[in-house]
């Protein structure tokens, strides 16, 4: 167990990614505090798990991408854990759009939950780490997308791009706090973001036929890397990003 004595914050910790990674984290040992946008079945059905593991636990609800929740969110999490350790902002959001037809709305949730939204809350973070006297992790769940151009996804690709740069700049401002920061970017994973993906064979197909792994990830495969970045092995990593992705970022092949 590698995470033993250490707290841990999930963002959108009820389901895909994030519910994985707070299993794996509890699983390792930490004590997981689950955030998610309401109180929803999912978020409780995560708990439950979480609770049946024999991991201590809690549950807070939050809007990540309002800068006044994800606050609160630090605020309440330190006070029913006494501490934070290791911060995984892991809430996403992707709308679909040609960039003709790309709405304000749209652009404002997307830009608000992937980036203002971490960029707060790890501001909030970090103010706890610097009272208490340092030392912290930070673990952005970003997307090959934040390399990868992906048509009809614009916001979604420049709040990723957005999260790369926030993560390498952090890693300078924060590190004389003791934090370290990295970034995660996945490929297509089986999770509900990809929920209209994974209902058309079709998309599948020519999805599965561009990963040299021929295969799509699962929210496990990422929450190791997660677990791994939040250990004592991964103290001297800072400012980077690990893909997961089987491949699909640098696949290019003359037929
Ligand atoms: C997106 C998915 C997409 C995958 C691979 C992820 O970041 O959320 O919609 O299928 O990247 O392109």
């Amino acid at each position: 167990m590698k995470l033993q004595g250490k707290v841990a914050l999930v963002t959108g910790g009820a389901q895909g990614i994030g519910r994985a990674i707070a299993t794996r984290l509890a699983q390792e040992g930490a004590a997981v505090i689950i955030e998610d946008l309401s109180d929803n079945p999912r978020a409780e059905e995560t708990l439950q798990e979480l609770q049946a593991m024999g991991a201590k636990t809690a549950l807070l609800v939050g809007d990540v991408g309002k800068v006044a929740d994800g606050q609160r969110v630090i605020r309440e999490g330190v006070a029913a854990m006494g501490r934070i350790d290791i911060l995984v902002n892991n809430a996403g959001v992707e709308r679909r759009a040609g960039f003709l037809d790309a709405s304000e709305a749209d652009y404002d949730l997307v830009m608000h939950v992937n980036l203002k939204g971490p960029f707060f809350i790890t501001q909030a973070f970090a103010r706890h780490v610097r009272e208490r006297g340092g030392d912290g992790r930070v673990i952005n769940i970003s997307s090959v997308h934040e390399e990868l151009p992906f048509p009809h996804f614009a916001s979604y690709c420049a709040s990723k791009g957005g999260l790369k740069m926030l993560t390498r700049d952090l890693a300078i401002e924060l590190a004389p706090l003791g934090i370290t920061i990295n970034n995660i970017a996945p490929g297509a994973i089986k999770t509900p973001i990809n929920a209209e993906l994974m209902d058309d064979p079709a998309l599948l197909k020519a999805l599965r036929a561009n990963i040299p792994l021929k295969r799509l990830g699962t929210p496990e495969d990422v929450a190791g890397v997660a677990a791994f970045l939040a250990s004592d092995d991964a103290a001297y990593i800072t400012g980077t990003t690990v893909g997961i992705d089987g491949g699909l970022l640098w696949n290019y092949h003359e037929q």
